[in-house]
């Protein structure tokens, strides 16, 4: 698949066939956050695959019951959660060395793009999914104090597609030399 093709043709993905995905598919995908780059190649992420319902099911509840992905969260095959290890990416023999601190969430977010379009590039779908209480997931996931729950996602064949919300035109995000005066 062409790579612009994949960027502009992978949408968030909120209904999901039951059909299981093969182990090698699988792998395929985590292969893309496994490539993925960071912050002097830490790579801090890790991944929790639930693929048990009850785990699903338990993780759906740190939705608000309003979060469009609810339902995709125990209707998909599998739901990837996105860790990361705190205290490791943009820091330098233990203190932060940008006014950024833990640049955890840009490498697990570039890593999560890189799953939602190899996951594209394998005819899965995926959706995002931000917006739950990360306390709780982190609970029932026994995610240790070293560690976060950044994000989600649904992982499976998608039972219909998405359509594409509007993107900003280039001349209100692009600009040339400096940023624009008010
Ligand atoms: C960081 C992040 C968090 C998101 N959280 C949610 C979420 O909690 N629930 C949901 O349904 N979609 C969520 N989304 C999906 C966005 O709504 C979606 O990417 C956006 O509307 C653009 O649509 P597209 O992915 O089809 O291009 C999230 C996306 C990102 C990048």
């Amino acid at each position: 698949m062409d790579l612009m093709e994949a960027i502009k043709g992978r949408r968030s993905i909120r209904k999901f066939k039951s059909d299981p995905i093969q182990e090698e598919v699988l792998q395929k995908v985590m292969e893309a956050v496994r490539w993925s780059p960071s912050w002097a190649n830490t790579q801090c992420w890790e991944v929790i695959v639930v693929k048990d319902p009850h785990g699903k099911s338990e993780l759906a509840k740190t939705l608000a019951k309003g979060n469009p992905a609810f339902s995709s969260m125990t209707e998909a095959p599998l739901v990837i959660v996105l860790c990361g290890k705190k205290g490791i990416s943009g820091f330098k023999k233990g203190e932060a060395a940008t006014v950024k601190g833990d640049w955890l969430m840009f490498d697990t977010g570039i890593a999560m793009q890189s799953l939602c379009l190899a996951a594209y590039g394998q005819g899965l779908g995926t959706v995002v999914v931000g917006l739950f209480d990360h306390k709780k997931a982190e609970e029932i996931l026994g995610v240790p104090q070293n560690a976060e729950v950044v994000a989600m996602t649904p992982l499976g064949y998608p039972a219909s597609e998405g359509t594409a919300p509007k993107r900003k035109e280039f001349s209100e995000f692009v600009f040339y030399e400096k940023y624009p005066e008010k």
